[in-house]
């Protein structure tokens, strides 16, 4: 029987640049939700990819001494380049693709002529504001004290030759959809309040003032704005208009594009407007995720507070750091970054919580028994509140993991540590093994940490994939015991069960030592 399909985005990010901790959260997101959906069962096509056609890309390469390809290249494939940030952050894209992949290329220009040849799309006369030093067109908003907001200089009314999209014709039917394709509910009243009420106008699709774009193939001097080009990226992935890839049918439409809030507008009126000019369906879901914001301000590079993701997960760990995003956090709201917070994080709920948590157990399965239970039970008071909690886990988890709600599905995990943790208090398994008699009731509460720490450990897969590995292989489970459908069931580990103790997973760290390193950085 075929697998149900998954297909889930990332923006394509700009290659103008390195990344950050803001753009590895959305990554990390998708990527978790990919490996979720694994776990459950479908056949993924996760995709990611690179934006790398636009003026501002043109501008850097002229200022670099290079050209505009290589340029790309470099942010892409250099040392500490979106690649290597990928691998590093352990993003498990199925297919990855560049605006100036050919393939790309040629459909795009497809796209573009199948509107013009539809009306959809028409030649006009696109009026602005013009900074001729840049060669640039701007709107009244983006100017900066009335002046171009690259280089400062005055700009001028001006007007050119361009082609525009008929954007206007499909307000009717978005207004209809957008309530049941984008979430959170506050970007659909956004949406709908700033933008369609207002009226949607028709949106230029083409420029005269930069090369470094897609060709109208049908009128040299003019290339595709970067928007068309890079919204398009989702259905040329997957063979679109071209022959590179054959899986359109199998995936299409998208189960869900995460985008940042401020790319909401483009991804939930733009592209369904597109998609609706050339009859197809539209997505299932555009999922607006919030910003990190450092001192309240957005993280980038335009603000000079980039916050390296390579220096933390080298630091800390990639689990660590992949975890912090998640859990710390709601996804769809924007949440402050500081250095002290990811540390607090890593420490409460890492170190002293699930790692401890399991060097504990670990530490006195090898103390007491020499690594192995014996076969032996006696159940005893506080086992059924922990079994139980345990065994209801995945129910949650499902629910929250399906709402993208990742913060949420981790409390209710760090909710079962916690609680295991305690249990240990209650039942003092080093008052236990004084007495040979309670070693029945030793072996027990044991084996129901074992059993907690692998539930959770299942659950905690697609967020911290390799120390999940090492915690399995810490408790004696093997792959079987990994899978989605182990969780609920409570007791599937053997009885005889034999541990291997490792190194610490998640060490705890020095807040003002780390602080104060971090600071240097
Ligand atoms: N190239 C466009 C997307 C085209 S998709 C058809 C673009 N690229 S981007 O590199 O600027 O941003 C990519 C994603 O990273 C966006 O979703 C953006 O919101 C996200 N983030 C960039 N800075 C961020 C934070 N500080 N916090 C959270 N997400 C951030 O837009």
């Amino acid at each position: 029987m075929n697998k149900p399909t998954f297909y889930i985005t990332t923006p394509i990010y700009y290659s103008s640049g390195k990344l950050h901790i803001g753009h590895t959260y959305c990554s990390v997101a998708a990527d978790v939700m990919a490996r979720y959906k694994r776990m459950r069962g479908f056949d993924v096509m996760f995709l990611t990819g690179t934006d790398e056609h636009g003026m501002k890309v043109e501008k850097s390469a002229k200022a670099a001494g290079v050209t505009p390809k290589e340029f790309v290249d470099e942010i892409l494939l250099g040392e500490g380049g979106i690649l290597d940030l990928w691998k590093l952050m352990n993003i498990s894209y199925d297919r990855f693709i560049r605006t100036t992949d050919d393939y790309h290329i040629k459909s795009i220009q497809k796209i573009f002529r199948t509107l013009y040849d539809k009306g959809d799309i028409y030649k006009s006369v696109y009026k602005g504001l013009y900074c001729t030093p840049c060669e640039a067109f701007w709107t009244e908003n983006q100017l900066i004290d009335g002046n171009c907001p690259d280089c400062g200089r005055s700009v001028e009314n001006a007007e050119e030759e361009a082609y525009f999209f008929r954007q206007s014709k499909y307000a009717d039917r978005i207004s209809e959809l957008i309530g049941d394709y984008l979430e959170p509910i506050t970007r659909v009243n956004e949406m709908v309040n700033n933008f369609l009420k207002p009226g949607l106008e028709d949106i230029c699709v083409s420029r005269t003032t930069f090369s470094w774009g897609v060709p109208v193939d049908f009128d040299p001097g003019h290339v595709v704005y970067v928007w068309v080009d890079a919204l398009s990226n989702y259905i040329t992935a997957l063979g679109y208009d071209n022959d590179k890839y054959h899986d359109f049918d199998k995936y299409w439409p998208c189960d869900v594009h995460f985008v940042g809030k401020e790319i909401v507008r483009l991804h939930s009126i733009l592209w369904q407007a597109m998609l609706l000019a050339l009859d197809l369906p539209l997505p299932k879901k555009v999922f607006g995720t919030g910003w990190l914001l450092f001192d309240g301000d957005k993280i980038g590079k335009s603000r000079g507070n980039v916050i390296d993701p390579i220096i933390l997960a080298e630091r800390y760990g990639v689990d660590a750091l992949r975890f912090f995003l998640m859990r710390e956090y709601i996804f769809g709201k924007d949440g402050n970054f500081t250095n002290e917070i990811l540390i607090t994080r890593i420490n409460s709920d890492l170190a002293n919580d699930l790692g401890n948590l399991v060097s504990r157990t670990v530490s006195m399965v090898e103390k007491y028994f020499g690594g192995t239970l014996p076969g032996e039970r006696t159940s005893g008071e506080y086992d059924n509140e922990l079994i139980l909690m345990a065994s209801n886990l995945h129910k949650v988890y499902e629910i929250n993991m399906e709402k993208y709600a990742f913060q949420d599905a981790l409390a209710d995990i760090l909710k079962v540590t916690s609680r295991a943790n305690k249990y240990i208090d209650e039942t003092s398994p080093w008052v236990l093994a004084k007495d040979d008699l309670k070693k029945p009731r030793l072996a027990t509460v044991l084996y129901n940490l074992l059993e907690a720490i692998r539930i959770c450990t299942v659950l905690l897969q697609p967020f911290m994939p390799d120390s999940c590995l090492e915690i399995f292989r810490q408790i004696g489970a093997n792959e079987e015991l990994s899978l989605y459908e182990s969780t609920a069931t409570f007791g599937l580990l053997p009885k005889e069960v034999t541990v291997v103790k490792g190194d610490i997973i998640f060490p705890r760290l020095d807040l003002e030592k780390e602080l104060s390193m971090l600071a240097e950085c």
